[in-house]
């Protein structure tokens, strides 16, 4: 059963392996961070947690059944009450329900421990995999757009179900 953390600085150097490790297979489905992402490591790094100690971002970590990093689920740009949701998993680590159990636990964090009432996300057209993830987890279909080049797609998800008053 995977395991959510909220990102630490003692995060820094096992985030940098996973990213460096996955980045070829990340790099299939979504846009690659490029050189500069892993150049500049620890400043990016201490970037996300100021911006998580400003109360902007919920960065986490999520850990495998032995402990080992196996991919992050993120909240960005909370704002009235609502956020954007990002994931992703090791490519080791795909096809077990990682994704989908943690979005699941995300969507209760949101809900209960940062107060949110919806969330957002976005995915390209041909990520079967994040689509599946998004429609197990009670995302609905907004509209489609262009992401670069590619056909994409919005989804939005109230939290009222997980409220604590629901
Ligand atoms: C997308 C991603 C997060 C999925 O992680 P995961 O842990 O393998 O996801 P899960 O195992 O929880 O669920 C995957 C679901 O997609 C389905 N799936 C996987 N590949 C599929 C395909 N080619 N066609 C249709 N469904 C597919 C699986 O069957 C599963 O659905 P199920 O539970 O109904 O069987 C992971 O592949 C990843 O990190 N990809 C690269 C980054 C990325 O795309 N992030 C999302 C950005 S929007």
């Amino acid at each position: 059963m995977p395991t959510l953390e909220l990102l630490r600085p003692d995060h820094a150097e096992a985030v940098l392996a996973f990213e460096r490790a996955n980045r070829a297979y990340f790099a299939r489905s979504i846009p690659d961070r490029g050189d500069a992402y892993f150049a500049e490591f620890p400043a990016r790094h201490a970037a996300l947690l100021a911006e998580q100690a400003e109360g902007t971002c919920r960065f986490h970590v999520i850990r495998g059944a032995d402990g080992e990093l196996v991919g992050r689920v993120n909240l960005v740009d909370l704002a009235d009450g609502s956020a954007e949701l990002g994931y992703r998993v090791a490519e080791s680590a795909t096809g077990r329900g990682v994704a989908r159990t943690a979005v699941a636990e995300v969507c209760r964090l949101a809900a209960t421990a940062y107060g949110l009432t919806a969330l957002t996300a976005v995915t390209t057209v041909d990520n079967l995999a994040s689509r599946a993830v998004l429609a197990h987890n009670g995302f609905r279909f907004r509209y489609e757009f262009l992401f670069g080049d590619r056909p994409a797609l919005s989804y939005r998800r109230s939290l009222a179900d997980l409220r604590p008053s629901a």
